[in-house]
């Protein structure tokens, strides 16, 4: 299988921080990966480097088609309506219908005409995601899918996630503060700790690894898991 994503030694600083210290990884066509680890740990400056927001000190990433990014935040247009912000996010392509998206992320037909100010949390992810999908991009970048949302939302925006990476065959990579969600949702997964990957591997591996349940799962025991 080809890459879509292929990060080799890459280092990023903030002038003398190093926020990313040889950092390598990769992602297959139509795969879904995980990118977990603690705060600061350099995700979210890993996600802005492979989007081109922030240049590195060394090393490379190749990016095998299209990526587009849902940011952390979701950093919407609060004052747009729903689709305006939708046809934002397709300012590449030419054809800016959001049907297609509208398609794959159903929830959002309701929503179209409301203003994105006034959405909850979880219909705000939902259009950071939709205005995202608008790019058709090969790699959809995700930044805390699950940040400040009920359990409920999240399950519900991880499964439309699924389905689009099961329909579309596009390639996500998510970053989760949740590991545990992140590590059922993508077969495959990066540990990220001070700018170094510490651990990577598939994800029900890395569940059973003692340093993961111990730092991300809670320290729970198989037992306790049920
Ligand atoms: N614009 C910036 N200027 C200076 N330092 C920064 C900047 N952005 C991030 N950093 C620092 O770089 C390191 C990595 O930050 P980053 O935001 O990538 O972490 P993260 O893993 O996304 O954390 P979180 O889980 O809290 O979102 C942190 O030490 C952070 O303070
Ligand atoms: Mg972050």
């Amino acid at each position: 299988m080809s890459c879509v994503l292929e990060v080799q030694q890459l280092v990023v600083r903030y002038g003398q921080a190093t926020a990313l210290d040889g950092v390598s990884l990769g992602v297959e066509r139509g795969e879904m990966v995980a990118l977990i680890g603690p705060n600061g740990a350099g995700k979210t400056t890993l996600l802005n480097t492979i989007c081109g927001l922030l240049e590195p000190a060394s090393g490379t990433y190749r990016i095998d088609g299209r990526v587009a990014q849902v940011p952390e935040g979701r950093q919407l247009f609060a004052d747009m309506s729903v689709e305006d912000n939708l046809r934002l996010g397709a300012w590449t392509r030419r054809d800016r219908d959001v049907a297609r998206v509208l398609d794959l992320f159903p929830p959002l037909v309701a929503l179209r005409r409301r203003i994105a100010g006034t959405l909850s949390g979880g219909e705000q992810q939902m259009v950071a995601v939709g205005r995202a999908l608008m790019a058709e991009p090969d790699l959809l970048a995700v930044d805390e899918l699950s940040l400040g949302l009920a359990p409920m939302v999240v399950d519900d925006l991880a499964e439309h996630l699924a389905r689009v990476n099961r329909e579309r065959g596009m390639a996500v990579l998510l970053v989760e503060q949740n590991a545990r969600l992140a590590l059922e949702l993508c077969p495959r997964a990066y540990v990220l700790e001070t700018g170094r990957i510490a651990l990577s591997g598939g994800s029900t591996e890395l569940q059973h690894s003692p340093a993961v349940r111990a730092a991300y799962l809670g320290g729970a025991t198989d037992e306790a898991d049920g």
